[in-house]
């Protein structure tokens, strides 16, 4: 369904050693991308880092940035990340009250606009704004913690956004974020996603870069 799809690897730093933050970026080197989970203890129940940690990272890292902004108030904070030079910011639409102006906001100011849903939040509501998107996170776990299983009730989803992607003619990635491991990326590729995150399926293995390539292929099989 995602015929000629680029199958892309973002290892999420949320399962990196966070006193080394710059070691552990270097052993990803090989990914598309990195995913920075920024969380808050409002919008989910767990904290990581903000907004001058991400700045830092964006320095030193050896590849792009992507943000996924699980906090409350998006409309306020989701637009000083993208001033850090990062490659995409993803805001919860949950949290945001003005979607397309905070979309069109992100790219305004260089970044690539991502918005997430959660597991059991709909995709149809937003579907005439897909062309003021260039990526659809489609949260596989409820977002909030890493290791968590893949929830495989959101594969009708990612076939039902991925169809009307297709339909719309608008050029929007779809992102899958939890519970993407060597197993369950197969099903989240054929459903519709080209984009995987994977946090502990990387970082928990003894050579992340073997772990990226391991994903990588796969996900491309699965892409054709
Ligand atoms: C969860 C985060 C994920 C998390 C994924 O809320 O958004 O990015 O790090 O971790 P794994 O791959 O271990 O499910
Ligand atoms: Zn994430």
């Amino acid at each position: 369904m995602t015929a000629n799809a680029r199958c892309c690897i973002n290892p999420s730093i949320l399962s990196a050693d966070f006193v080394n933050l710059q070691a552990e970026l270097d052993r990803i080197s090989t990914a598309d991308a990195v995913h920075v989970d920024v969380m808050d203890n409002h919008f989910v129940p767990n904290l990581t880092i903000g907004l001058p940690v991400v700045e830092r990272i964006a320095q030193v890292s050896p590849v792009p940035l992507d943000v996924h902004l699980m906090i409350a108030d998006v409309d306020r904070w989701a637009p000083s990340y993208a001033d850090a030079g990062v490659h995409s910011v993803t805001f919860h639409v949950e949290a945001s009250n003005a979607p397309i102006k905070l979309a069109r906001e992100l790219r305004a100011r260089g970044s690539k606009a991502g918005m997430a849903l959660r597991p059991a939040t709909p995709v149809e509501p937003y579907l005439d704004m897909l062309d003021e998107l260039d990526m659809l996170l489609i949260m596989t776990v409820e977002p909030g913690f890493g290791g968590q299983s893949f929830l495989d009730v959101t594969l009708p989803k990612i076939r039902r956004a991925r169809a009307a992607i297709e339909g719309s003619g608008a050029s929007v990635a779809i992102q899958v974020d939890g519970g993407i491991t060597a197993e369950t990326i197969t099903r989240a590729a054929e459903a519709g996603a080209s984009i995987f995150v994977a946090g502990s399926a990387v970082y928990g293995a003894a050579d992340p870069a073997q772990a990226i390539e391991a994903l990588r292929a796969k996900g491309q099989l699965a892409l054709g």
